[in-house]
């Protein structure tokens, strides 16, 4: 019989999201007159913006004509995509990249796992807790060692560098699911970190649009020193509703190095090129129109206006919560809106309450490492409506008798 990778069945039983779908879906089934609201996986709710439609579906025309058919692309992108990302996401913000370093994908979920292809299983892996569940499980299924870093409320829930010694450290900036937005400062401090230490910093900027603050940064590539020591994950998910149609990019700079066991250097960015043309055969040209169309000036109007919209629930939110007598985190350069449960409830149990009595759906925070027990996360991305219902429930719930 063949042999399995054992390191699955050191695994949860189910990922988080899915068994949280699984408990919506059995609760809706014995009641089928409840009328649920979901705010608990960061689906957005927003269609794509007319910018967007209109390239894509331009792109579908070019695609059902012989003379502008294309079949397979580059496998790391197209140039108009990544000429658009250089000049957007990096030079406008002051940080000068080639566009082989940009590898367009198809999510961060998938590149944040996949990125453990080209690094060696005997690394020891940091992860702050808590923090977005896909890097545990995609370390644990790989067999390395994993080192929490626990944060807490008393810290802002932000992972400093520790002392001891990782080689490879994840960090989720505004954080997935605390909202937490690491500044110039603590992120300088990961650099330095890395490079004292050789390690390698695995930075998920999923979440960068929703940065208001201009002086916080956006990329970790804004800190000098960054691009030999980090490697940075963005998307088109949340920034503009590519949740269903897929599309990310991942940025491995030439100037990062890792090693053999014998000492040898070998480039990050030849190894991910590799395992990226082998393993992966490009993002849809279609998505691909459609996402270098949010970088048009209509494109750019558009999508601040959704981006807009989800913060005002997010303050919705917040501010609900906050006069209800909640502690709450995030919800500012954030979607995600982290809040303390009540009566020294477990994650778990006000998520049972939540769906029973307000017949609202969240995410436990133990879900994202134990760092989370007893905290909450609600999201912005469901529609106006849903949100205003949702705190309406709230209100009567856990308002004053
Ligand atoms: C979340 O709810 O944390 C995200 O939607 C999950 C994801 O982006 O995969």
């Amino acid at each position: 019989m063949v042999l399995i990778n054992e390191n699955f069945l050191q695994l949860k039983d189910s990922y988080l999201f899915s068994t949280i779908a699984q408990k919506r879906a059995a609760y809706q089934a014995a009641h089928p007159e409840a009328n649920v609201i979901s705010l608990g996986i960061g689906d957005v709710t927003q269609p794509l913006c007319p910018a967007v439609v209109q390239a894509m579906t331009d792109a579908v025309a070019e695609m059902s004509r012989a003379e502008t058919f294309r079949g397979y692309g580059p496998e790391q992108g197209y140039d108009f995509l990544r000429q658009a990302i250089l000049e957007h996401d990096y030079r406008a913000r002051g940080v000068e990249l080639d566009e082989d370093e940009i590898f367009i994908s198809d999510g961060s979920k998938s590149d944040t796992g996949n990125i453990g292809d080209i690094l060696g299983a005997a690394n020891i892996v940091a992860i702050p807790d808590p923090v977005y569940p896909v890097y545990v499980d995609t370390n644990v299924m790989a067999g390395r060692e994993i080192k929490i870093l626990p944060t807490s409320a008393a810290g802002g829930f932000c992972a400093a560098p520790p002392d001891f010694h990782a080689d490879m450290v994840y960090l989720c900036s505004p954080n997935n699911p605390t909202g937490t937005v690491l500044d110039r400062e603590q992120l300088a401090a990961w650099v330095n970190y890395a490079k004292r230490e050789g390690a390698l910093l695995l930075f998920d900027a999923a979440y960068k649009a929703f940065i208001t603050d201009p002086a916080l940064p956006q990329s970790i590539y804004e800190i000098p020193g960054a691009k030999e020591c980090a490697i940075e994950f963005c998307s088109f998910s949340k920034t503009a509703g590519f949740t269903g149609t897929r599309c990310a990019f991942a940025v491995v700079p030439k100037a990062l190095m890792g090693q053999t066991a014998a000492g040898e250097k070998v480039s990050l960015n030849t190894l991910w090129n590799r395992r990226h043309s082998t393993k992966f055969n490009g993002t849809p040209y279609i998505v691909q129109r459609g996402a270098a169309a949010i970088y048009t000036a209509e494109g750019q109007k558009q999508i601040r206006q959704t981006l807009a919209y989800y913060r005002e629930n997010a303050l919705l939110i917040k501010n609900a919560l906050t006069e209800l007598g909640f502690t709450c985190f995030g919800g500012e350069h954030s979607p995600y809106v982290w809040l303390q449960t009540p009566n020294g409830l477990t994650s778990w149990e006000f998520f049972d309450l939540l769906l029973e009595k307000l017949n609202v759906v969240g995410t436990p925070g133990s879900g994202f490492g134990a760092s989370g027990e007893g905290y909450f996360r609600l999201t912005a991305f469901g529609s106006h409506e849903q949100t205003t219902e949702a705190m309406e429930r709230f209100k009567k719930y856990f308002g004053k008798k």
